[in-house]
């Protein structure tokens, strides 16, 4: 028993250790049924139970292929919600020009997706949209990170690439989006990840010393 507890723990460090976030996909498409896992990890990601209360629809997952007309769509739709922010932030700009440097990176990130398209949204040969219920408290946000990570670390250990594309929460408040995917306006929060194989396993990021960033409190 210890040993297999070793080896899950092993495991687990591996996967978790060997996440990134990839940005460059190959054209090959994975299989249906490593997207399904993909998806049931999602599903198995904990929920705001006493935010939803009794109702049991309360996450849902969209597929998009990419070439199809419903990820055309998409990309067109989510084209149109980064230009409506570069519009907002050129007038965050304009009216507060002393906030520049802050909007700027934003502003520039925005641009480059009028310019190129959506990063993963097009490019990759899977996009997916996970709905979550909203409630009372809000907490829908935190229950789609949770299924995002689950998916995240499934697509790891499949040796398959992930790249969250957070544009997507803005999504929840495009009504043609939501008439696409069938949901009532206003009820969803929205979250997005592109998923392929990856064209280059990206370097581990930064990050601080764990050591350092805790504390043991007395
Ligand atoms: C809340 C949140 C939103 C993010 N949004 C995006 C995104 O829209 N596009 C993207 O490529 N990466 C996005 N990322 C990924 C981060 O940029 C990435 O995790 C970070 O650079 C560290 O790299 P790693 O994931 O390879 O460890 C997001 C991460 C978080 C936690």
């Amino acid at each position: 028993m210890e040993n297999n507890t070793n080896e899950r723990n092993l495991i687990l460090d591996e996967i978790i250790q060997s996440r990134r976030s990839v940005r460059i996909f190959k054209d090959d498409k994975p299989l249906k049924k490593d997207i399904e896992d993909i998806i049931e990890a999602g599903m198995l990601a904990p929920y705001a139970a006493a935010a939803v209360g009794d109702n049991k629809d309360f996450r849902r997952f969209y597929v998009f292929e990419k070439g199809t007309d419903s990820i055309k769509t998409l990309a067109l739709l989510m084209e149109n919600k980064a230009a409506e922010g570069v519009k907002h932030f050129e007038g965050l700009i304009s009216e507060k020009p002393y906030m520049k440097s802050k909007f700027q990176p934003f502003l520039n990130r925005l641009k480059m997706i009028g310019d190129k398209g959506i990063p993963g949204v097009s490019t990759a040969p899977y996009f997916i949209i996970i709905a979550e219920l909203r409630g009372i408290p809000p907490a829908e946000q935190e229950s789609l990170a949770h299924v995002l990570e689950n998916m995240w670390l499934k697509t790891t250990a499949l040796n398959l690439g992930f790249q969250l594309i957070s544009l997507t929460s803005q999504m929840a408040e495009d009504e043609q989006l939501m008439k696409l995917l069938e949901l009532p306006y206003g009820k969803y929060a929205l979250n997005g990840c592109a998923i392929g194989y990856p064209e280059t396993i990206p370097n581990p990021t930064p990050r601080p010393s764990t050591q350092k960033a805790t504390k043991w409190m007395k």
